[in-house]
C-alpha cells in the first residue's frame, strides 16, 4: 500500500461526501449558506472524519450510516475554527489558505454561520437513522458527539484557553485545555466510529484513551508549527500564540521536549490501537505520520 495515494483517495471521497450534505445557497438566508459553505469547502486535512472512518473500519463497519456522521463531525470542527479566529478569540485573518469567514462575510455572519454549522451538524447526523439497522448506536454516537463538543469538551477547553491569554499556567491546566479544546473532538470522531460499528464498552474506552493521546500530540504539534512553519505552508498565520500571549507546550518545555512528547504520545496511541487485536494498517500509519506533520 502506498500511504500517500491511499490518503489522497480517502480524503477525496470524504470531500465528495461533505458536498452531498451542505446547505443550498438559496432563499433569504442565502448569504448564511454561502458563509457556511465557504469555510466547509476551503479544504482542510479532514482528519477527524478520516479517523472516524478508519476506526469504523477497524471494528468491521460497512454501512452508509457513517457518512452523515463524518460530515457532521467536520461541520462541528469547522464551526470551532470559524469561532476560534474571531476578533474576540484569536483574531486571525487566514484559515485553510483563505481569508477567514469573518473577514469575508463580516463578524456578525462569522458568529451566525459558525453556530449554524454546529446546528446543521446535528440535522445532518440525524439522517443516520435512515441509513442503519442499529438506531441505538446512532443515539449513543449522537450523545458522545454532544458531550465532547460542549462544556465538558471542546467549548469548555476553548473557554479556559481564551480566559487565560497572558496568564501563567501550570502543566495541569494546560493539559485540561488541550484535552478539551482539541482531544475532545478527536475522541468524539474515533469513539463514534467504534460505536457505530458496534464495538463493546471496553473497546470504546480504549479508543477514547488512544484518541485522547492523538489529540494531545496533535495540539502540541500545532503549537510547534505555530513557531516553526510559515503561513504559506500552514494556510493560517504563524506566531498566533505569541500574539495572544498564550502559554503553550513550546513555551513551557521548548521545541525539542515538546516534539519528544508528540512522538511518545503517538506511539502510545498506536500501541493501544494495536492492542485491540483488530487490523487497520492505514490507521496505525496515519497516526504515526502525524508525528512529523508539517501542516
Ligand atoms: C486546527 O485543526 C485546530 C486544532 C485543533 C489545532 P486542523 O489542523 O485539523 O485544521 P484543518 O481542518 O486541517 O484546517
Ligand atoms: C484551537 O487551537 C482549537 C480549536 C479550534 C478548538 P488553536 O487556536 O491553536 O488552533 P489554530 O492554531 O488557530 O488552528
Ligand atoms: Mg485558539
Ligand atoms: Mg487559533
Ligand atoms: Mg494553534
Amino acid at each position: 500500500m502506498n500511504f500517500q495515494d491511499e490518503l489522497t483517495k480517502r480524503t477525496d471521497e470524504i470531500e465528495k461526501g461533505i458536498r452531498e450534505f451542505l446547505p443550498k445557497e438559496e432563499g433569504f438566508a442565502k448569504s448564511m449558506a454561502q458563509a457556511m459553505n465557504y469555510s466547509m469547502l476551503a479544504g482542510g486535512k479532514r482528519l477527524r472524519p478520516l479517523l472516524m472512518q478508519e476506526t469504523y473500519r477497524l471494528f468491521g463497519g460497512k454501512e452508509k450510516v457513517i457518512r452523515p456522521f463524518m460530515t457532521g463531525m467536520e461541520m462541528i470542527h469547522t464551526h470551532s475554527l470559524i469561532h476560534d479566529d474571531l476578533p474576540a478569540l484569536d483574531n486571525d485573518d487566514y484559515r485553510r489558505g483563505r481569508l477567514t469567514t469573518h473577514k469575508v462575510y463580516g463578524e456578525a455572519m462569522g458568529i451566525l454561520s459558525g453556530v449554524a454549522l454546529l446546528n446543521y451538524a446535528y440535522e445532518t447526523m440525524l439522517l443516520a437513522f435512515e441509513r442503519t439497522a442499529y438506531p441505538e448506536r446512532v443515539i449513543r454516537g449522537l450523545s458522545v458527539m454532544a458531550e465532547k463538543t460542549g462544556i465538558h469538551g471542546m467549548l469548555g477547553g476553548q473557554s479556559v484557553d481564551v480566559e487565560n491569554d497572558g496568564t501563567p499556567l501550570t502543566k495541569e491546566m494546560l493539559d485540561y485545555i488541550y484535552r478539551n479544546k482539541t482531544s475532545a473532538l478527536i475522541e468524539a470522531a474515533m469513539m463514534t466510529g467504534a460505536i457505530l460499528a458496534g464495538a463493546d464498552e471496553n473497546s470504546v474506552a480504549i479508543i477514547e484513551e488512544a484518541a485522547g493521546k492523538i489529540g494531545l500530540a496533535f495540539q502540541i504539534q500545532d503549537d510547534i508549527l505555530d513557531v516553526t512553519s510559515t503561513e504559506e505552508e500552514l494556510g493560517k498565520p504563524v506566531h498566533s500564540d505569541e500574539k495572544n500571549n498564550k502559554v503553550t507546550y513550546v513555551t513551557l518545555f521548548g521545541i525539542e521536549e515538546a516534539s519528544r512528547q508528540v512522538k511518545e504520545l503517538s506511539e502510545d496511541a498506536v500501541s493501544l490501537l494495536k492492542g485491540l487485536n483488530k487490523n487497520n494498517e492505514f490507521l496505525y500509519l496515519l497516526v504515526e505520520k502525524l508525528i512529523n506533520r508539517r501542516k
